[in-house]
């Protein structure tokens, strides 16, 4: 059986070849390419902030390599799990995945995760340009390092609204020391043990740990932690021409951290958000948070007889960990060398009007609007609370907590299958009236429960999603979230505090040129209000890009015109129900 699928499997990849090498597809006018990429996802010791780990690599790299595509243009990964004893998915972050939701990479969404040993080929067309991501969707496993950038380029002839001499790439990285394991045990034990705070700020997978900081027993090995590592000691370094102006993309996978990043002595012009064009707006540190993208123009200025500090710093959560350096290199300075300057700590970690105000400068280019519908057909209200169910620490969506199914939504809903997940669909409100959001859910509050059941949403039609934050079980305490759509990028109509007002707060929406976006953040005691088409068939999760949180259930599963997607491919079956489908 294994054998007749591996040959199955083999046909089907010299078919594509075959049809790849004879086929010129034309978009608009233009040869669209395809890229064959061969990843082998395996376990590697890194050093990135000095302190040795067991990272999850692609092809030995963490971060991964990055995908260079034109818009168009078809990506092919062949992944070959080489991690002994752990699955694994992998998530293209902001491709929408259009005709292809069983690529989206999602484990027990829309494939079951891809076992030690085996090999999975996702294959999707990059139809936009813009600055993208990848991930691990299975586990913990982005902070074991499993993460990296899509870029794609526009077609050939299109102008972008701006000009740069170099484009550039930054990705920001939270790093623990701990294991994805223990993390993941002290998330879902009694008692409870959080994550806390990471021990490093990577940019571009480097960081400096002070190893003095490590209680050194007398087994200690002086390799765990080693400074004078290259791997982590030399920073990195971006090298730039005094009178260039350059574009950086920035994109952050955090597993906690929302990060503030800043260039000493230059400000930035906001330029992209989540591959979407910006109406261009000067900053001086740009905010990012996990699952965000940007692109920036800088313009190196400044008195070239020395270098800058790239800084990134925690804010949100109130920071223990050190300032994220990387050095800004005016040619010919040696771009090793560190500025004379002391670096920036970053503005008040707890400054949210301030994250606020540029959340709401962010509007789409005046080129470049797509104008939301006026109404919508539908609005979900969902309030974020942190609860405990049955003695374990959770987050819950109007009071359900999201635990995904053994056998992959996707493949239930195509197939039928009504016992695989609870058919009855989750509230699309909460107790408005009663419910307080000031005050910490006691341990009284039994109305949360674990819950796979989703959203079914009529095939076309305009959803408002209007994210509710509140106290969470520490008095006194509200927490930002990052959420993040799969297939889909959604409309950011608006931001407030307190309680959304579904009579007063509508008129204070944005309908004139918001921008879209994939991410979007949800501000302490505050609501963010987004609108989005339900026009992709498939199964799509929603959730807070903070890992942990999605672990502890932070997330929504939907579906919206499912009986539309074609036939299944049976390389994301294996699991649950769904082994009955390849072995009859
Ligand atoms: Cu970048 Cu579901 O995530
Ligand atoms: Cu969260």
């Amino acid at each position: 059986m294994a054998e007749s699928l591996q040959f199955r499997n083999c046909m089907c990849l010299l078919a594509f070849y075959l049809f790849s090498l004879i086929t010129v597809q034309r978009v608009e006018g233009l040869e669209a390419k395809n890229h064959f990429l061969e990843w082998e996802v395996k376990h590697a010791y890194k050093s990135p902030d000095c302190f040795k780990k067991l990272a999850i690599t692609i092809n030995g790299k963490s971060p991964g390599p990055t995908i260079y595509a034109q818009q168009g243009d078809t990506v092919v990964v062949n992944l070959t799990n080489s991690l002994p004893t752990e699955n694994v998915a992998l998530h293209w972050h902001g491709i929408r995945q259009i005709g292809t939701p069983w690529s989206d990479g999602t484990e027990g969404v829309t494939q079951c995760p891809i076992m030690p040993g085996d090999n999975f080929t996702y294959t999707f067309v990059v139809d936009r340009a813009g600055t993208y991501l990848y991930h691990a969707h299975y586990g913990l496993q982005i902070s074991a390092g499993l993460y990296g950038f899509i870029i794609v380029s526009v077609p050939d002839r299109v102008r972008e609204p701006f000009v740069y001499q170099q484009d550039e790439s930054i990705i920001l990285k939270d790093w623990y020391h701990n294991s994805t394991y223990e993390q993941a045990t002290g998330l879902s034990s009694i008692p409870f043990s959080w994550v806390e705070e990471p021990q490093s700020l990577l940019i571009n997978g480097r960081g400096r740990f002070n190893c003095s900081l490590l209680n050194e027993s007398p087994t200690s090995d002086s390799n765990i932690c080693n400074e004078r590592n290259p791997e982590c000691y030399d920073r990195y370094s971006l090298n730039v021409h005094y009178g260039e102006a350059f574009r950086l993309r920035i994109g952050s996978l955090t597993s906690l951290s929302a990060l503030s990043f800043e260039i000493e002595g230059h400000n930035m012009t906001v330029v992209e958000a989540d591959g979407n064009y910006v109406e261009p707006f000067e900053t001086k540190n740009l905010y990012i948070n996990s699952g965000e993208t940007y692109s920036v123009l800088v313009k190196a200025d400044q008195d070239s007889s020395r270098n800058y500090w790239i800084t990134t710093n925690v804010v949100s959560r109130e920071p223990s960990t050190p300032t994220g350096l990387a050095i800004f290199n005016y040619y010919p300075n040696p771009p090793d060398k560190d500025p004379p300057t002391v670096p920036t700590t970053g503005p008040l970690w707890n400054d949210t009007a301030s994250q606020l105000a540029q959340s709401r400068a962010i509007k789409a280019h005046h080129d470049f609007v797509h104008k939301p519908p006026l109404i919508s057909d539908r609005v979900i209200v969902l309030l974020s609370t942190q609860n405990l169910i049955d003695g374990y620490y959770r987050w819950s969506l109007n009071n359900r907590s999201l635990v995904l199914p053994h056998t992959p939504y996707l493949i239930a809903l195509k197939e039928n299958f009504t016992d695989a997940f609870d058919q009855n669909p989750p509230p699309d409100s909460y107790d408005i009236h009663n419910y307080d959001i000031f005050s910490a859910p006691g341990p009284d509050n039994v109305n949360a429960t674990s819950s796979n059941a989703i959203y079914r949403i009529s095939f076309n039609t305009t959803v408002d999603i209007i994210l509710q934050n509140a106290n969470t079980m520490t008095p006194n305490h509200s927490e930002t979230h990052p959420w993040h759509m799969h297939g889909h990028d959604f409309w950011v109509l608006g931001y407030g505090m307190n309680k959304f007002d579904k009579e007063k707060d509508p008129a204070t929406y944005n309908l004139k040129d918001p921008i879209m976006k994939n991410t979007v953040p949800l501000y302490p005691y505050g609501w963010t209000a987004l609108r989005f088409q339900a026009d992709n068939p498939g199964v799509w999760i929603f959730h807070c890009h903070i890992e942990p949180h999605l672990f502890m259930g932070m997330g929504i599963v939907f579906e919206a015109g499912v009986e539309m997607v074609g036939t299944l491919p049976t390389s994301i079956m294996g699991c649950g129900e769904t082994k009955r489908l390849i072995r009859p």
